[in-house]
């Protein structure tokens, strides 16, 4: 039997560390505590601002990944620097995300129909196959079937499927059948022509249970909601841990 794999998105370790400034939590030790409970890639998106991941998380997350021998999945614009990035560190996966400095998260998928956009993904996936010829390269997509015709025409490995509306309309209790049905058509186009079939955005414990019923999606990329789940898990242990130190030491009088 086969199942999905699942790729856990750490950035929002780094937004916790970069918020205070300090040097915790630390992203390695994300890295590190997920793959050995069992995710299968570590993801992390670089930021044309650095607004969470900076530079010298790449290679220490990355470092964690092979020893584990998991794959690193760096997210990224299709921009110069980033693609010059991606050929010095190698990633055993790169995916192109669309990038606009305003939005608070990724809002949406690549518009490859656009000709400016596609020429531009085209020269950067040539120059990351170039650079580093081991590197798959994903494109995160929405699941429209012209956008995936589209990216059939790119020198790409796999598309991951922006589930941020699902999600959205999943969480407001509105129909998600629309979404199941393109995503199914969607999968014939893609699988058909022996790409990877991922997705990713906004995904949580109980919006997950849906796709994974359809058994369509090989790959889940998930971060937000399971680093705000760790955060109650691992509450009442902190206090806990905390308060047995405070009462070994009584106070003076
Ligand atoms: N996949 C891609 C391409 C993304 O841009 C993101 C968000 O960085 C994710 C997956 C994970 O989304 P979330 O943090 O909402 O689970």
């Amino acid at each position: 039997m086969k199942f999905a794999r699942l790729g856990v998105n750490i950035d929002h370790v780094a937004t916790l560390r970069q918020q205070r400034g300090e040097f915790y939590p630390s992203v390695a030790r994300a890295a590190e505590v997920s793959l050995a409970t069992g995710a299968q890639q570590i993801t992390i998106h670089l930021r044309e601002d650095r607004r969470h991941i900076q530079d010298a998380d790449v290679p220490e997350v990355h470092a964690v990944c092979r020893h584990h021998g998991k794959p690193l999945n760096l997210e990224m614009g299709a921009s110069d620097e980033m693609v010059a990035i991606a050929g010095r560190e190698r990633p055993e996966w790169v995916c192109l995300v669309p990038e606009k400095r305003q939005e608070r998260t990724t809002e949406g998928g690549l518009d490859v129909l656009e000709a400016g956009n596609y020429e531009r993904l085209a020269v950067a996936c040539k120059t990351i196959k170039a650079s580093s010829p081991h590197t798959k390269i994903s494109l995160f997509v929405e699941a429209g079937e012209a956008v995936l015709q589209r990216c059939l025409t790119l020198p790409v490995d796999a598309v991951e499927i922006h589930t941020g509306d699902f999600a959205r309309d999943f969480l407001e209790k509105k129909s998600i059948l629309p979404h199941l049905e393109r995503y199914k058509k969607g999968a014939h186009i893609i699988k058909g022509a022996g790409l990877g079939y991922h997705a990713g955005h906004g995904l949580t414990f109980d919006s997950l249970l849906p796709l994974l019923q359809e058994g369509e999606f090989e790959e889940y990329n998930i971060g937000h909601w399971i680093i705000a789940e760790a955060v109650f898990i691992g509450l009442g242990h902190v206090v806990k841990e905390l308060n047995t130190l405070i009462h070994k030491y009584p106070l003076k009088d």
